[in-house]
């Protein structure tokens, strides 16, 4: 017997699948060296590595802190014209980064057809909100979630929780979208039916848990959310 019940709430993911991480660098871009790419992508990676290893150590810090860390290694890896200046605006410019093309779109269409929508990041919610605000998509979210009160970071099994506590819904009942292939692991092992954005075309995570499936990008999702439940 399919022990799934039908899905009826969307989470996303925040940074990397709703709002595009690399756009604070863009915007600053004119200030920058030509390896700017490369210090942009490193301080990804390193935000991420800290979220894990944090969690781990059982030695939380907020995201904000985590970010600042690893701009930090990054600007020192990859030194920049005028550093310490760049440091900030850099900072400032993550607050209110860009939402991909699709997303208000895509929220919309899911919103007009019954969906519950909501944000389950690593983030804070003094930056989700600015975010949200600064793409104008207050409207189109019902809730924003994050790990502040757990002080942990995913993939810890207690946020996906978190996610279906305050969304008032079984795991089961929950599609999950995430850009971040580690994320989609943690998420459809805790047992939300998760859909990767794989935006770059990158190659699974040899991981045990798997997506229900993979999209490129998000504007594919309205379509594919009836058939989920059949899957
Ligand atoms: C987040 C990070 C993982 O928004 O992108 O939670």
């Amino acid at each position: 017997m399919n022990q799934l019940r039908a899905t009826r709430v969307c989470l996303f993911d925040a940074y990397g699948t709703l709002f595009d991480v690399h756009s604070a660098v863009a915007c600053l871009r004119p200030r920058m060296d030509q390896q700017a790419d490369q210090l942009s992508a490193l301080w990804r990676q390193k935000q991420l590595e800290y979220t894990w290893l944090r969690s781990l150590m059982q030695d939380y810090v907020d995201f904000e802190v985590v970010t600042a860390d690893a701009l930090d290694y990054a600007l020192e890896r990859f030194p920049q014209p005028d550093s310490a200046a760049l440091r900030g605006a850099l900072l400032d410019a993550y607050t209110t980064l860009s939402a991909y093309a699709e997303v208000a779109g895509t929220l919309a269409t899911l919103k007009s057809r019954g969906w519950r929508t909501g944000i389950l990041s690593n983030g804070t919610q003094c930056w989700l909100d600015a975010a949200v605000d600064g793409s104008a998509l207050r409207d189109v979210l019902d809730d924003i979630v994050t790990v502040e009160s757990l002080r942990c970071f995913k993939p810890t099994p207690s946020v996906y929780q978190l996610g279906c506590d305050r969304m008032g819904v079984d795991a089961s009942e929950v599609c999950f979208l995430s850009s971040n292939a580690w994320d989609v692991a943690g998420a459809a092992q805790f047992g939300y039916r998760s859909v990767w954005i794989n935006r770059a075309g990158q190659p699974a995570e040899r991981l045990g848990a798997q997506a229900v499936t993979q999209i490129s990008t998000l504007d594919q999702l309205p379509d594919l959310l009836p058939t989920l439940d059949t899957a």
